[in-house]
């Protein structure tokens, strides 16, 4: 939370951050907590209420703390005309659990996703917020093995792995200094796995 306080400092007191707010306090903390919104109603100068609608009205913004592993399920056209509902079936049947809901133990998630426009990755899907994909169905079912055993999805498979910055941050950082924002370097730290 502190972490997230200090980066709410570094944006403008605009109620025009609101969504900006809202990206940053779930990717800092993985879900819109109660205590996230007061500090950003605070920061921006509106009512809690204000800022509670818009965290409510988009499905993006969870209210539960995450599994501690989520894979959300793009639920997106070109991902469903390439096995994207065999992809979910897999994942449903390897956690037992549906889409929607989490393992037992609250280890695992199987969450909806929405089309991001990484859609030539496509079936994808994003663990913790990051992009795998595309998936063929055998590596889907390694993936989520490999997920239920607690390893890093990141260092699958032997193969090059595409992983595009899928969150707020990350994007900012990619694409907001070639439009000037600079907000950072121009260049993913993110790797590309094995
Ligand atoms: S439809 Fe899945 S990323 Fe676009």
């Amino acid at each position: 939370m502190e972490r997230f306080a200090g980066l709410l400092e570094q944006l403008p007191r605009q109620q025009g951050e609101m969504l900006r707010a809202l990206h940053l306090a779930q990717e800092e903390l993985g879900w819109i907590s109660r205590d996230a919104i007061r500090l950003i109603a605070r920061h921006l100068r509106v009512s809690e209420a204000q800022v509670y609608g818009p965290a409510t009205f988009y499905a993006e913004f969870r209210h539960s703390p995450p599994p501690k592993t989520l894979v959300t399920w793009c639920s997106g056209p070109s991902c469903r005309v390439v096995g994207g509902d065999r992809v979910r079936r897999i994942f449903e049947a390897e956690f037992g659990c549906r889409l929607g809901e989490n393992t037992e133990d609250d280890e695992l998630g199987l969450w909806l996703g929405q089309c991001n426009g990484t859609c030539e990755r496509a079936p994808m899907v994003w663990v913790n917020g990051r992009v795998v994909g595309p998936l063929t169905m055998l590596e889907t079912v390694k993936l989520a093995r490999r997920l239920k055993d607690g390893e890093d999805p990141i260092a699958w498979p032997r193969r090059p792995i595409k992983i595009a910055p899928a969150t707020f941050v990350a994007a900012e950082q990619v694409y907001g200094a070639e439009h000037g924002s600079g907000h950072g370097s121009g260049a993913s730290s993110e790797g590309t796995g094995q």
